[in-house]
C-alpha cells in the first residue's frame, strides 16, 4: 500500500527534539521555529509533558464521554482560569477544523440562523463547513460549497457595517483569526473586532474567534483577539493545546446553554488528551510562557524591522511574518538547508516564524545572524 500524496516532503528525518531543537537521523541538528506549524508549545519532549502522559498512560489511555472524566473537569478549570475566562465552557474535540466545525454549528443552534460571515484570506480548515469559511476555492469540494458563507474584505469596517444593514437578522455568526496565520500573518486590527463584537451584540449573531494558530499564548496574550479589549462568544483552539497530542476544544460564553446530543465526539477529552493539555497550560504557567512570548517576540520583531531588503515584519509576540520580496524567494529553503532552521512560510513569499513560546533570547539570536546571512544571498 502506498501512501496517498497529499504534502510535498522535504527530504528529512526528525528523529529526537528536545526544545526548540531537532535532530534528523544523519545527527544533523536543527533549530525549529516551525513547531510542525505552530504545534510545539512548550518545546518538545518537556520532562513535565512527558511524564504526565507516560503515567496517564500507565493508568488508562482512553475511555469514551459515556462516563465520568475527571481530567476533563480539571482542564477545563485550569483554562478557564489560564485564559482568564472562568466562567465560559469547554467541549473538548480533535483538531482546529472540528473545533471550528462545532463553534459555526453551535452558533446555528443557537440563534437558528444559517448565514456566516468569513474574511478573505481565512484559514479556518479542511472539513465542511470549516473549509466553505476558508478562502481558497482550490480546497472547496463542489459538496462543500454553500451560500451561506459570505466572504468580507478584512479589517474592512465599513463593509461589515453594510453587511449587517443587508441580512444582519439572517447572520449566524462571524468567524475570524485574531492574527490569520495561512493568509500570511495579517492581524485583524482592534477596531475591526470591536466593531464584530458591536454588530454581533444588536443583531444576536455569534462572534466565533479561530484560535487555533494565534492562540495559546503564542502572542503574550492566552487569545491574540482579546488585544481588543472585548470578549468573544466562542473561541476555538487546537495547536498549541496538547504540544503535539491531539486535542482541540471550544471555550463557549455562559450564554450557550446545552442540550444532550447537541455536540458529541467518541476521542474528544480523552485521559491521555486531557493529560497532555493539562500539561502544556502548566508549563505555560509555571514558566511563565506567555510573558516569554512577548518579550522574545517583541524583540524578534524589532530587530527583524532593522534589517534592510525586507518589505514588512508583521505580527505579535511569537507569531511573526516576513513578507520578503520576490527575488527572496530562495530563503526558506536556504535556512532549512544551509544553515539548519526549520520556519514556516505563506504565498506568496512569507516567511513564518510559529517556535514555541519557551524560545530563548540566545535561540532568537541565533536565527537573526543565520537570516542576515542567507538573505544576503
Ligand atoms: C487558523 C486555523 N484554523 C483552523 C485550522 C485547522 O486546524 P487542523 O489542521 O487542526 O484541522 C488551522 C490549521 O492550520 C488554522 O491555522
Amino acid at each position: 500500500m502506498n501512501l496517498f500524496d497529499v504534502y510535498p516532503l522535504n527530504d528529512i528525518e526528525i528523529i529526537k527534539a528536545s526544545g526548540s531543537t531537532v535532530w534528523d537521523a544523519n545527527g544533523q541538528e536543527y533549530l525549529d521555529l516551525y513547531g510542525g506549524h505552530a504545534v510545539i508549545s512548550i518545546g518538545h519532549t518537556h520532562p513535565h509533558y512527558v511524564k504526565r502522559l507516560t503515567d496517564q498512560l500507565n493508568k488508562v489511555g482512553f475511555y469514551s464521554n459515556s462516563v465520568k472524566i475527571p481530567l476533563q473537569v480539571a482542564l477545563a478549570e485550569k483554562l478557564g482560569q489560564v485564559s482568564g475566562k472562568p466562567d465560559y465552557q469547554l467541549f473538548l474535540c480533535n483538531s482546529g477544523a472540528e473545533a471550528n466545525e462545532n463553534a459555526l454549528k453551535l452558533a446555528s443552534f443557537y440563534n437558528g440562523r444559517k448565514k456566516v460571515i468569513a474574511f478573505k484570506g481565512a484559514f479556518h480548515g479542511r472539513t465542511s463547513l470549516a473549509v466553505s469559511a476558508t478562502d481558497n476555492p482550490k480546497i472547496v469540494a463542489p459538496v462543500n460549497q454553500t451560500d451561506n458563507i459570505v466572504f468580507l474584505p478584512h479589517n474592512d469596517v465599513k463593509a461589515l457595517e453594510q453587511a449587517f444593514l443587508e441580512f444582519g437578522d439572517q447572520v449566524s455568526a462571524v468567524i475570524i483569526e485574531g492574527i490569520q496565520g495561512v493568509g500570511g500573518i495579517q492581524e485583524a486590527s482592534v477596531a475591526f473586532l470591536q466593531k464584530i463584537r458591536a454588530l454581533c451584540d444588536t443583531y444576536n449573531a455569534v462572534y466565533i474567534a479561530d484560535s487555533v494558530q494565534c492562540g495559546y499564548g503564542r502572542t503574550g496574550l492566552f487569545y491574540s483577539h482579546d488585544f481588543a479589549g472585548v470578549n468573544a462568544d466562542v473561541y476555538t483552539m487546537a495547536k498549541g493545546m496538547g504540544n503535539g497530542f491531539p486535542v482541540a476544544g471550544i471555550s463557549i460564553a455562559p450564554k450557550f446553554k446545552p442540550w444532550h446530543g447537541m455536540l458529541g465526539t467518541t476521542f474528544g477529552g480523552n485521559h491521555l488528551a486531557c493529560a497532555a493539555a493539562l500539561a502544556v497550560l502548566e508549563i505555560i504557567e509555571q514558566d511563565n510562557l506567555l510573558q516569554n512570548a512577548e518579550v522574545v517576540g517583541t524583540y524578534l520583531i524589532e530587530e527583524l524591522k532593522k534589517i534592510e531588503g525586507i518589505n514588512e515584519v508583521r505580527g505579535r509576540g511569537l507569531m511573526i511574518g516576513i513578507d520578503l520580496p520576490a527575488d527572496k524567494a530562495y530563503v526558506k529553503k536556504d535556512l532549512l538547508f544551509k544553515q539548519h532552521i526549520f520556519t514556516g512560510e505563506a504565498k506568496p513569499n512569507v516567511i513564518r516564524l510559529l517556535p514555541a513560546l519557551s524560545l530563548s533570547k540566545a535561540q532568537a539570536d541565533q536565527f537573526l545572524a543565520n537570516f542576515k546571512t542567507v538573505l544576503k544571498g
